[in-house]
């Protein structure tokens, strides 16, 4: 079965080209909105989708924004970011991770939560925005992409392994498979040649203390968002909740439960921002 579920690894189509541009290109403080315009206008999913953005209600527009380039202009750095990375990764998972959640789209409102609360996070402790980390996130569970149909396939073993063994759903995961979602996300990650720093900390989102370099923050913080966001009920589902306290981990990055709980209240009204640029059901 291991063989099989590497095979379909393999079969995962390319990153989408005009997000690592997108990211890099923006990454420059004096960015050229010109610049960014080319790489956009190849992606027809992404254009229509910064273009939605811009003219929804939200920003709120005095006149319709027809153009790319204006639209750029218009967003500005953070949003143009999140719009081109969210809209683009959103293909990924089309494919519904059944054996996990009821529904596609439930496993892609999740990792939205996930991608933003990992940004509430990063803003509240270094006062900006971080897009490598949001991407990590945003594509935390894409392993499960995969591994649904086996989990779905086998749902009655692992709860029996969950139920008498004791065991986490990750654990079960191993036993079964011979490998785990976050390992199968991370393997994806290298096909796709992201950084490093992107790919472990979707392999270790379910065990950041298991890695080498404990001060890692990525997988810190995208473990805290995960926690957060399913403990909030965000588009949740089966994952093997054997959580380490919230404020435990909090306290790593000097957050009080306090802070956590005004993090809370962010990321509801980012989802209703969310839900409405981005039609997510
Ligand atoms: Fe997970
Ligand atoms: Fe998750």
């Amino acid at each position: 079965m291991l063989e099989k579920i590497l095979r379909s690894i393999q079969r995962v189509p390319a990153f989408p080209m005009t997000i690592q541009k997108v990211t890099e290109l923006l990454r420059d403080e004096d960015y050229s909105v010109q610049e960014v315009t080319q790489v956009i206008r190849y992606d027809q999913a992404i254009t229509a989708n910064i273009l939605r953005t811009c003219n929804s209600a939200y920003f709120g527009v005095r006149s319709r924004i027809g153009t790319l380039n204006d639209a750029v202009m218009y967003l500005g750095k953070d949003n143009i970011i999140r719009a081109v990375q969210t809209s683009g990764v959103s293909r990924f998972y089309k494919k519904a991770a059944e054996g996990y959640v009821p529904r596609a789209s439930d496993l892609w409102t999740h990792s939205v939560s996930v991608g933003l609360m990992s940004q509430i996070l990063y803003k509240k402790i270094y006062q900006q925005e971080q897009p490598v980390l949001y991407t990590a996130a945003l594509l935390h569970d894409v392993g499960k992409v995969i591994l649904g149909e086996y989990v779905h396939k086998s749902f009655d073993e692992i709860m029996d392994l969950v139920g008498r063994e004791g065991c986490s759903f990750l654990e079960a995961e191993e036993k079964l498979f011979g490998i785990n979602h976050a390992i199968i996300g991370e393997k994806i990650a290298e096909q796709w040649n992201f950084p490093e720093e992107i790919s472990s900390a979707i392999g270790s989102h379910h065990r950041p203390d298991l890695l080498a370099d404990h001060a890692a923050v990525f997988p810190w913080l995208v473990y805290l968002a995960d926690q957060i966001s399913s403990m909030m009920g965000v588009g949740g589902g089966q994952d093997g909740l054997a959580y380490r306290a919230v404020s435990e981990v909090a306290e790593r990055f000097d957050l009080r439960d306090k802070d956590i709980e005004v993090c809370m209240v962010q990321l509801f009204e980012d989802m209703e921002k969310a839900r409405e640029l981005m039609a997510i059901v």
